[in-house]
């Protein structure tokens, strides 16, 4: 060391991670909770490369669009984006300032080199699997020259996450998603994703328990288990066992200072008896689950290949339901899938009024090019999508409109998650993941208080804070 050397030194050159530092990355989400994880991470992996991240695209000297190809039109709205930035990066070049653009995820990931000859102003393609080489490819593509990488990386890109941001995983609020499976084998005829998200990856217990603990360290308070087939987590366990996800909550509700887990989203199929179990023990893991069923068709069930019935399904849900009595229900729904008749969307419906569901997604089918849905015969007219969907929607927000009616007058625990539109007032979620206005102070945001539920808005519950937590 120089310690004793005091001869003035002239002021070094501004280090480039100084430069660097002043680059502001934005970053538009489209689509899953996935692709929001994700972006999290990819603004980690541009952090430890000196970008910030920004909430205003005029400020932006790096535009990523994150984005979902699930449903029709998804590309489309994505060229569209990429066309109005295109007309930025011009005049951004005009007063000499760099605006670099950046398309990832399931786009990305489907279209490919597509992307760079459609739209020329794109720098960077990335795909999900590949996200961590972001930095790298920016560099490369300042070089003048498109990059895009759509591989699937033998490398694991959870052991990617720059160290500079795992240490310093930024406080991210009270509630946080974590990624512990990506990709889906089960290859539903309807869905493209394990064609863009390839087939299915579990992270390691130790990986998902280190990031659990420095969530919970930097105030998390509450988890969300991600996966695309997210029940179909499988890992060896530290006991030398084949884990599956009901072990994995089980590990994870100990962790110090995490209050409550959630998971999504489920295939039936893979709702194994530990998971079940977990839901009947463990008061962190919460009383919902998300459970697609997509048609109440037998018919329309097979041909969309998801594997069961729908007898068996709502025979796992008695089962959930008997495990765990308070448990609200969410699914997502197709109508229209093709070859579907007036009579398999009644079935649908049926299955619908036997389950009443807390929450639900539905959607038309809409044709995904390269899915074995898209060669099928008797393709539904718009025109009946649209009516069978306005009946089904009906008849869902009516059963979410009375769950949410039927939690008036309740005491329940409530996370209290960030400030409210009005001053002194503070919004909640609910163990059913409501969101709850409740009067409290900020500085209580992290909390879980007792409320008493008061009243139902369009989108939200209205709450008193509560004495004592009397559990109805
Ligand atoms: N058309 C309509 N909806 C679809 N989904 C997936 N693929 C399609 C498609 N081709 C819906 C399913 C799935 C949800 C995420 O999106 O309901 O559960
Ligand atoms: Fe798509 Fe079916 Fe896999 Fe869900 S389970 S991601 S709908 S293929």
């Amino acid at each position: 060391m120089n310690e004793h050397v005091s001869i003035p030194v002239p002021a070094p050159m501004a280090e480039p991670a100084e430069v660097a530092a002043t680059r502001k990355v934005f970053i538009k989400t489209y689509g899953c909770q996935m692709n929001v994880y994700d972006s999290t991470r990819m603004g980690d992996a541009l952090a430890s490369d000196g970008y910030e991240t920004t909430e205003t695209m005029e400020d932006a000297d790096l535009i990523l669009l994150n984005t979902c190809h699930i449903r029709e039109k998804a590309a489309d709205k994505v060229y569209s984006a990429l066309g109005r930035l295109r007309d930025m990066k011009k005049a951004r070049a005009a007063e000499g300032r760099e605006l670099m653009i950046g398309v990832a995820g399931c786009v990305a990931q489907a279209e490919g080199e597509e992307i760079v000859r459609r739209a020329p102003a794109v720098d960077v393609v990335i795909g999900p699997q590949t996200y961590h080489r972001l930095p790298d490819a920016l560099r490369r593509a300042r070089g003048g020259k498109p990059v895009v990488e759509t591989d699937y990386a033998l490398e694991d890109k959870f052991d990617h996450l720059p160290a500079t941001a795992k240490a310093a995983i930024r406080s991210r609020g009270v509630t946080a998603f974590l990624t512990v499976q990506e990709g889906c084998d089960k290859f539903c005829t309807f869905c493209v994703v394990p064609y863009t998200r390839g087939s299915e990856v579990s992270r390691t217990v130790a990986q998902i328990v280190a990031e659990a603990q420095r969530l919970a360290d930097s105030g998390v308070r509450e988890i969300t288990l991600l996966g695309q087939n997210v029940n179909a987590w499988r890992a060896q366990g530290p006991d030398g066992r084949v884990w599956s996800l009901g072990d994995l909550l089980y590990h994870l509700a100990q962790t110090p200072g995490l209050a409550r887990l959630r998971y999504t989203t489920s295939h039936p199929r893979d709702m194994d008896d530990r998971l079940i179990e977990a839901h009947r023990d463990l008061r962190t893991l919460m009383p919902y689950l998300h459970l697609p069923v997509q048609a109440g068709s037998d018919r329309i069930l097979k041909a969309m290949n998801r594997r069961h019935t729908a007898a068996e399904y709502l025979r796992l849900i008695e089962r959930i339901r008997a495990a765990r009595p308070d448990i609200a229900i969410s699914g997502d729904f197709i109508v229209g899938f093709p070859g579907e008749t007036e009579e398999d969307f009644a079935d649908t419906m049926r299955l619908v009024e036997a389950v009443g569901y807390a929450q639900a997604f539905s959607f038309k089918y809409s044709t995904r090019p390269g899915t074995p849905g898209a060669d099928l015969p008797d393709h539904v007219s718009e025109e009946v999508k649209a009516e069978r969907l306005e009946r089904l929607q009906a008849l869902l927000l009516k059963q979410q409109t009375d769950f949410a009616k039927s939690c008036v007058g309740k005491v329940i625990d409530l996370l209290l998650e960030k400030p409210g539109r009005m001053p002194g007032q503070v919004i909640g979620r609910s163990p059913w993941l409501q969101s709850v206005n409740v009067d409290a102070k900020t500085s209580q945001i992290g909390d879980i208080i007792p409320v008493r539920i008061i009243g139902t808005g369009p989108n939200s519950l209205f709450a008193e804070p509560a004495e004592r937590l009397i559990k109805v």
